[in-house]
């Protein structure tokens, strides 16, 4: 099968094709989508290391289930992020615990459908398991929540799920046109993150913020964070922080601080893991009633390491609005 490895350069190669455990599906992949955990990860082989299949976001379709595995018949469509343990999907043909895996709304191109699973189950992690909303729209209604990098990958799912649990939705963009995104997104207020929040959340109405979801840099962010948000209010971060945070800071206000990552769940094989199933077929049955939009903003095809490297470069930079997916082999 054709795939695609960081040497650390990305580069075209033959593989043979993964073997099937009990629990996997072996999914053929029509589309990945990209995300800075494959930036990092390529930047962590260096010259001479065993090469890496990186990619956790993709949709494909089912060709072989293991013996143990049975919510998924062979040719259904699916979407799934997986387990950044194992190859990634930048490949022809990738296994995948089926208790990762979600049905591919129907709705959705391929492209569309692959940049869903990794932003939207950090997204639905962070809000909905880390933070209390509620996802039906009970505890959360009305009250405030800071979103900081909105116009991103995970931030342009996150507004969307949070407006709809009926949060009152203030997202951080700083550009014109991913103000403008964040705006069609749903967010009710737009701040400027490369400019002081506390004088733009106090011009908005805001002395303080419910809850804050840090989509950013954590070290960068702490001192702010401590300061805006509201005695009892919480604060859920996806990005590990390089210095020492002082947890003090938050004390005062009795503030309760969590970490979201995705990749908890299969890396540790909670028992629980399933859930991340059940959230991806939850999400398609939102995308599909409509009442959520795809955060696909581009597509380059086909499938190759030329369109890798233009997809990373894009990634790096640190102004992607929206996904950047691959679609199709040549
Ligand atoms: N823990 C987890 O499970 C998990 C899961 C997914 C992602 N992550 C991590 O979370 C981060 C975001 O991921 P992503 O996929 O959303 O990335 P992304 O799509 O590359 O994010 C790009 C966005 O970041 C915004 N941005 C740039 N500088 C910023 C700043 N100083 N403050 C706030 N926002 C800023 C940009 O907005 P403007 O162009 O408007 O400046 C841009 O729209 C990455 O570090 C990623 O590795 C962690």
């Amino acid at each position: 099968m054709r795939a695609i490895l960081a040497t650390p350069a990305l580069v075209d190669t033959e593989l043979p094709e993964p073997v099937l455990g009990p629990h996997d599906l072996l999914v053929r992949i029509e589309a990945v989508a990209v995300n800075p955990i494959d930036t990092k990860l390529r930047a962590a082989v260096g010259e001479g290391d065993p090469p890496r299949q990186l990619g956790w976001d993709a949709a494909g379709v089912v060709a072989a289930t293991g013996e143990g595995a049975g919510r998924f018949r062979v040719g259904d469509p699916v979407m799934f992020a997986g387990d950044a343990g194992r190859a990634g999907c930048n490949a022809e043909a990738v296994l995948v615990d089926e208790r990762l895996v979600g049905r591919r709304p129907a709705r959705l191109s391929w492209a569309e459908a692959a940049s869903v699973p990794l932003t939207g189950l950090t997204a639905w992690e962070a809000l909905f398991e880390r933070l209390d909303l509620d996802p039906a729209g009970g505890s959360g209604r009305g009250r405030s929540l800071l979103i900081l990098g909105g116009a991103g990958g995970v931030g342009s799912i996150a507004i969307q799920l949070a407006r709809r649990a009926g949060a009152v939705v203030i997202a951080s963009a700083s550009r014109p046109e991913s103000a403008a995104w964040v705006r069609e997104l749903g967010a009710d207020h737009v701040v400027d993150h490369h400019q002081p929040l506390a004088p733009q959340l106090a011009a908005l109405g805001f002395a303080a913020v419910d809850r804050i979801a840090n989509f950013s840099d954590t070290d960068a962010y702490w001192e702010v964070m401590a300061e805006l948000i509201a005695p009892l209010g919480s604060i859920v971060a996806i990005v590990g922080n390089r210095q020492p945070l002082d947890l003090n800071r938050l004390k005062a206000k009795s503030v309760t601080f969590a970490w979201e990552f995705m990749f908890s769940r299969s890396q540790f094989q909670t028992p629980d893991m399933g859930r991340q199933g059940e959230i991806l077929d939850h999400l398609a049955a939102l995308l599909e009633a409509g009442e959520l939009r795809p955060t696909l903003c581009r597509t380059l095809s086909p499938i190759n390491a030329a369109n890798l490297v233009v997809a990373h470069a894009q990634l790096a930079s640190g102004s992607t609005i929206g996904k950047i997916a691959l679609v199709g082999w040549d």
